[in-house]
């Protein structure tokens, strides 16, 4: 069915529909699409607007309609080819012609009080709203896991890091646990941004709204939203819903590419902290003894496409006048591709982790090695009543004394500690422990031992 132009008297041209086409991106939203128009049409008749046998008919229509594009009765194509039976601009175009082709005049009804503009708007955010279910999901998932592995490891300690030198012994419980916190807020900003998103543009028309006594509340009440999103020059231009959930999918996979690029780093040969599961890692083509982190460094690379489409849709957004601009129509593929390959980056992770062991006789090489627990001896002169910044040098000095020796802090005499220091006595040697300085730590949100098993607690 070619449709009819209005004023045109010139069919678009072929090479326009194809460039101008959506709808090989935006069949995704059929579902969306069939609920809003069902909610809209069931409040013109509401209203009067239209006949309830009418509205009766379109709204059984759509449900079928929906039935035949699951089972693969109705395909969309562009070109009419390939077996698809529609060619047009947008999913919403290909719905409203086949609706016409089952109901008649009456389909045609379906647009009345309205726009593609609110239509493509309304249907984005349902799209987000079951996005956002998807992904909170995906995170409660992840989360989990790490919690558990914290669990399974929760006496290990493990040296901290600054700069990506040993730092200070740390629980690798505690080490975890601070991915667990950042998805917590990645989940928090998702739920967030739904109070902002989940509110109905329909009704706005193309910008200035309808004649027709429409209730706006009523279909937005009626889609399970929040409410109305006012002002409809706003309604139909605004893309921030879309932009705050790609925003909030770039930190999460920042966050994601974090975790990916540390497992990279501990499961090499020089690190040996950790390994990967098999079914988790790959070989390579011509070095028959690889085993590399690809979904790990997937994952990191990834991250950098879901930037992509961040950057790419708030640069559409830039220069665009008010209200809508057909430039908009840009916005599905960075929003559906950021999503999916969240989604699927959280999946993997949550999958992966599961398989991953740690090595705790490697962390104990390495704990022993340099002097992660120089700042256990300030603190020690500290607590014997020394100020912190002389008990700094003291402790720099010692430190520079075994480096010279090549010995470990618990190797030093005493006497040796008493030249620095009389404050020193033979309890020093005691705090000269990994496990010791891990189960000394007393602030909130330490590594201290009673700390993380508190935090372990917390549920998901
Ligand atoms: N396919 C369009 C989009 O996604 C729908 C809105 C079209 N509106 C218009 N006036 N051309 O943005």
């Amino acid at each position: 069915m070619t449709p009819k132009r209005g004023r045109f008297r010139t069919p678009l041209d072929p090479g326009a529909l194809a460039f101008s086409s959506s709808l090989m991106v935006d069949r995704l939203l059929y579902r969306e699409d069939i609920d809003g128009s069902r909610a809209h049409v069931a409040m013109l008749a509401q209203q009067g607007i239209i006949p309830a046998a009418a509205a009766k008919r379109i709204r059984a229509a759509l449900v079928e309609i929906r039935r035949e594009i699951e089972t693969g009765r109705l395909v969309f194509s562009l070109d009419g080819k390939d077996g698809g039976r529609l060619a047009a601009d947008d999913v919403h175009m290909a719905i409203e012609q086949r609706l016409v082709e089952k109901v008649g005049e009456i389909g045609k009804m379906v647009h009345t009080a309205r726009s593609r503009n609110d239509q493509v708007a309304l249907d984005e955010r349902l799209y987000l709203r079951t996005a956002t279910a998807r992904l909170r999901g995906l995170i409660r998932d992840l989360r989990r896991t790490l919690t558990a592995k914290a669990k399974e490891y929760q006496d290990v300690v493990m040296p901290g890091y600054t700069h990506l030198q040993r730092a200070q012994p740390v629980l690798l419980a505690h080490h975890l646990l601070a991915y667990v916190a950042m998805f917590g807020r990645d989940d928090e900003r998702l739920a967030d941004a739904l109070k902002r998103s989940a509110r109905s543009p329909l009704g706005a028309a193309a910008l200035a709204g309808t004649p027709f006594l429409i209730d706006r509340k009523a279909v937005a009440k009626e889609l399970g939203l929040l409410g109305i999103v006012e002002n409809s020059i706003d309604a139909v231009s605004d893309r921030d819903a879309l932009l705050e959930c790609i925003a909030t999918c770039s930190i999460i996979m920042m966050h994601l590419s974090r975790l990916a690029e540390e497992l990279v780093l501990w499961t090499t040969q020089e690190w040996h902290f950790a390994h990967i599961g098999e079914a988790f890692t790959t070989g390579s083509s011509i070095m028959p003894q690889k085993q590399n982190p690809d979904m790990a460094e997937l994952v990191r690379g990834k991250t950098g496409r879901v930037y992509g489409d961040l950057i790419a849709l708030l640069t559409v957004m830039k220069g665009l006048p008010l209200a809508y601009n057909r430039d908009m129509q840009e916005d599905k593929e960075p929003l559906f591709d950021a999503v999916d390959t969240t989604a699927a980056s959280l999946d993997i992770m949550a999958r992966m982790m599961t398989t991953v062991t740690f090595d705790a006789k490697r962390f104990d090489e390495e704990l022993r090695k340099d002097f992660l627990l120089a700042t256990e001896l300030a603190d020690y002169l500290v607590r014997k009543g020394m100020p912190f910044r002389t008990a700094y040098e003291i402790a720099g000095a010692i430190v520079r004394e075994c480096a010279d020796a090549a010995c470990g802090l618990a190797d030093l005499p005493l006497a040796r500690y008493r030249e620095h220091t009389r404050l020193f006595g033979v309890d020093v040697y005691q705090v000269l422990d990994p496990k010791e300085s891990v189960r000394r730590k007393r602030s909130a949100g330490s590594t201290g031992t009673a700390e993380v098993r508190k935090a372990l607690k917390q549920r998901l």
